[in-house]
Parts: structure tokens; sequence; C-alpha cells
């Protein structure tokens, strides 16, 4: 990696967030190459794994995203100390302070994130008490927090529901429990896991999610001390420990982020080299993108996503859970599908509302229609509830410029890619969330020859 490159991106990502919009003039191909480090929905977890051991741990491949320095200001009033590590993109944590924290300090900390639910574990054991605001996150769906305090009632939290958010107490410490999931939910099977590692006795988790980022909280467990067996059929299987140590880990790659710049490199027809992505987390989504048209070749340090030329191809993707196809990659893919020639389908199983981001898309152009049923694949949990939830995309559409708002995190960067191959000037504002997941994404965008202009 070039390291000049990286600290100038490092020093302008806070200032990244302070940018609300930019006007692209499009129809470039974007072609270079950019490093992604560790994924969001890794990073925030293992820091707050951090709080679970006696001693200091090492996390390395931090990127500078918002959700971190969120969760970084959320351990720091919980008396965790935070430092940089030796080289670059690594944090040391050491958790040997840990205090409770004021509700005023938590409040202001927790930002959009939804990462505050997880702490509730590791404080518990640790000090016998949590306590969570509202919860933010991206505006994608009702986002529930059940299953969550299901599971800490079920280990035995006491749950009280207060005006400002919700106190946890555990006045008989936490012991281990059985736990079945009606939904394989990756946040409350790392809430099982960040809990069961030190309550007494054994954890049995049925349903579990097991995205490769999960597994990597398990590696990060196991490093610690803890005993975590991952069966056949989403068993999991935890023996608690009374103690745990620090960890050393190097976080799994962003593969949400190599997806999202792949699918730019597709909608571009361009030529992007993902570093630091790898094969076997992104499986499924190169079946996909190969079957679109879109070419890959597979490298040690990486890996080269471009256009090969000729047209594009339509498809029919289901989202689902690993090792299905990724929720957060299709909102990416849908602009390259815009401009595939015949008809696609899109049937969104994980979140009912995350067709948000296709009015924009609309307005520029693309033919795209919303329905509630579950089209093109198996009837799902969204199917009799109304939920518009399946996008048809005809295409081949040439997008035009136009004035569009950033909804969220993903359709984000989806806004970006359509106003990046679109023909004329687009006006995208409100994309200081993007800097929520994707590190120095101005930076990228220069250095994969984007035109465009800033706005604070
Ligand atoms: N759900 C409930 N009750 C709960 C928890 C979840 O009904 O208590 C439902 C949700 O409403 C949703 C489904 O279960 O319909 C799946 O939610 P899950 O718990 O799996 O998602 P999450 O943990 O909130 C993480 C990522 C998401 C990613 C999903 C699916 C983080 C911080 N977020 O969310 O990432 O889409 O898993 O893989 O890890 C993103 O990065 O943009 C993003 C939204």
């Amino acid at each position: 990696m070039n390291t000049l490159v990286t600290e100038t991106a490092r020093t302008s990502t806070t200032a990244e967030s302070a940018v609300d919009r930019i006007t692209i003039r499009g129809g470039r191909p974007l072609a270079g190459r950019i490093e992604v480090r560790g994924a969001k929905n890794l990073v925030t977890k293992a820091m707050v794994a951090a709080l679970l051991g006696d001693t200091p741990s090492m996390l390395k491949s931090v990127p500078d995203i918002s959700d971190v320095r969120v969760v970084r200001g959320l351990l720091e009033v919980h008396g965790v100390k935070i430092s940089d590590g030796p080289e670059p993109g690594s944090i040391v944590l050491d958790p040997a302070a840990v205090e409770s924290a004021h509700m005023a300090d938590i409040d202001a900390h927790a930002g959009s994130s939804r990462i505050p639910i997880l702490f509730c574990g590791p404080l518990l054991h640790r000090l016998g008490e949590a306590f969570i605001p509202d919860l933010g996150g991206c505006r994608i769906g009702d986002r529930p927090i059940n299953y969550h305090l299901d599971v800490l009632r079920s280990f035995g939290a006491v749950v009280e529901k207060l005006p400002s958010g919700i106190r946890m107490s555990a006045p008989n410490g936490l012991v281990g429990t059985k736990v079945k999931l009606e939904y394989p939910s990756v946040g409350a099977t790392e809430q099982v896991l960040l809990t069961a590692v030190r309550a007494a006795g054994i954890t049995e988790l049925k349903g579990a999610a097991i995205e490769p980022e999960i597994m990597d909280l398990v590696n990060i467990l196991q490093k610690m001390g803890a005993i975590i067996t991952v069966d056949t059929d989403r068993v999991i299987r935890i023996e608690g420990v009374e103690k745990l140590e620090g960890y050393r880990h190097t976080a799994l790659f962003d593969r949400n982020e190599a997806a999202s710049w792949a699918a730019a490199a597709l909608a571009t027809e361009g030529d992007i080299y993902v570093g630091g992505a790898k094969q076997p987390e992104m499986l499924t989504f190169l079946n996909v993108f190969r079957k679109v048209g879109g070419a890959f070749e597979i490298h040690e340090d990486g890996i080269r996503f471009y256009h090969p030329g000729g047209e594009l191809k339509p498809v029919v993707i289901e989202t689902d859970v690993h090792p299905g196809f990724m929720t957060d990659w299709q909102q990416p893919l849908v602009v390259a599908l815009t401009k595939a020639k015949g008809v696609s389908i899109v049937h969104e199983t994980v979140y009912e509302q995350r067709f948000g981001f296709v009015d924009a898309l609309v307005e520029m152009g693309a033919t795209i229609q919303i329905h509630k049923e579950c089209l093109g694949g198996h009837p799902c949990r969204f199917g009799q509830r109304n939920f518009n939830h399946s996008a048809v995309i005809a295409g081949p559409s040439s997008l035009h410029g136009a004035d569009i708002e950033v909804p969220d995190l993903r359709g984000g960067l989806s806004h970006l890619i359509a106003a990046l191959s679109a023909e004329g000037s687009s006006t995208v504002s409100n994309v200081g969330i993007i800097s929520r997941g994707y590190e120095d994404f101005i930076t990228k965008l220069r250095l994969l020859g984007a035109d465009f202009d800033l706005e604070g």
C-alpha cells in the first residue's frame, strides 16, 4: 500500500463527514487502485469485545469511518483507554478502568449507531449494569431490538424501559442459556456470543447467523480464551469461562465496501483494483457479478473488477443471510442493472424498506418498479405484510444527471455510482452519511479519476 496516499487519506476523513454535497460530472469510467481495510461490521464489534478482556487488546486494519469513531467515543466514556497502535490503522484498547457512564454522555456519543446494544452483555459482566439510549442506524426498515432484549433476559438480565432508553442489571450474574432465533439475525448472534463467553455454564444458540464477520468475531473471542464450537445447521455452543485476556487481531476486510467498488466499476464501464479484497468471503457476489457480465481477476493482494465490454445481462437476485447474496450488496449493484439489457429482479428479504434509494435512479432515467409481492424467488416474511420489497429493473437505460439526496449508507454509494455513470452533472446531497461506512471515499473517488467538486 502507498503510505503517502494512506496518510493523506486518513487526515481527510473527518473533513469528509463535514462534506454535505458533491457535484459530479459523470460519464467517465472509474479506473485505478484503491484499498479496503477492516470491515465496519466486524471492527465495531471487535472493539466492544475488548471490554471483556482483563488486559489490553490490539486491533489492526481499523478503518477511519464515523461508525468506528462513535464506538470509540462510547468505549471512552466507559473508561476504556484507546490509543494508536504501532502502525497506521492499529489501535490499542485498554479496559483496565471500565466504569459506568452517565446516561447523557452515552446518549451524546451514541450518534446514529446501532452498536450500543452490544455493550450490554460485556458491561453487565463487568459492572452489573448497562444503559442504552434509543438506537439509530440507517432507515432501511423498522429494525427492532426484540431479539437482543429476549436474549439478554434469557441470560438473567433485568430489562427496564425508561423514557430516555433502556436500563439493564444482572443482580444474580449472567448464566448460560438456550436460545433459538426465529431469524438468523447478525446482531442477535453477536449479542449471544459477547454475553455467553463470560456467563456461567453452557449456552446453546440455534438459528445463528454465520456471516464471515461473525466468524471473525468468534476468532477474536477464541484468542481471548473463549470456548466456542460452531456446529452444522446454524448451532453455536459456548462454554462460559471466568476470565478472558486481551487479543491481537487483524480485522477481516470489508467485503461490502469491496462489492460497492466492484459495482461502481461495472456501472461506469471502468476497471477498479480493490486492494485487500479476498475471494472466499465474496464467492456469492462474484458469481452474480460474472452473470451480469462483469469480469474479475483474483490476485494475492486484492481483486480486479472490470467491465470487459459488451452488453450487461439481467439477473434475478434474492438477498439473504450468509451464504446468500448480502442485502448490503444489492443497492450499489442495482445501478449496474439499470444498464443491463432486459429485466432484472431483486427480491429483498432481509430489510423490509431497502428500496428508498431507487426514486432518485428513476428521476435520473432508470426504469424501476417496486412491488409488495415476493418476486423472482421464494415467499419471504415480508410478502404478506404490505412492504415494498421487490424491484423490477428494465434496461438498458442511459442515466442523466439530477439533484438527488442520499437516504442511507449503501443507498448513498448507489447514488454516487449513479451520478458517476450518468451523462451530465448531478448534485448529490447528504453525502456525509457515506463516511459512516466508507473510509476516505472522496480520496478514493479522486484516485479513480472521478470529476467532482465538494461543498461543505
Ligand atoms: N431483527 C429483528 N429483531 C431484532 C434484530 C433484528 O426483527 O432484535 C430483524 C431486522 O429488522 C432485520 C433482520 O432481523 O429485518 C436482520 O437484522 P440483523 O440483526 O441481521 O442485522 P443487524 O445486526 O442490525 C447487520 C449489519 C447490517 C447488515 C445486516 C445483515 C452491522 C452494524 N450492521 O445489521 O449492515 O445489513 O447485519 O447482514 O453489523 C450496513 O452495513 O449498511 C448495514 C445495514
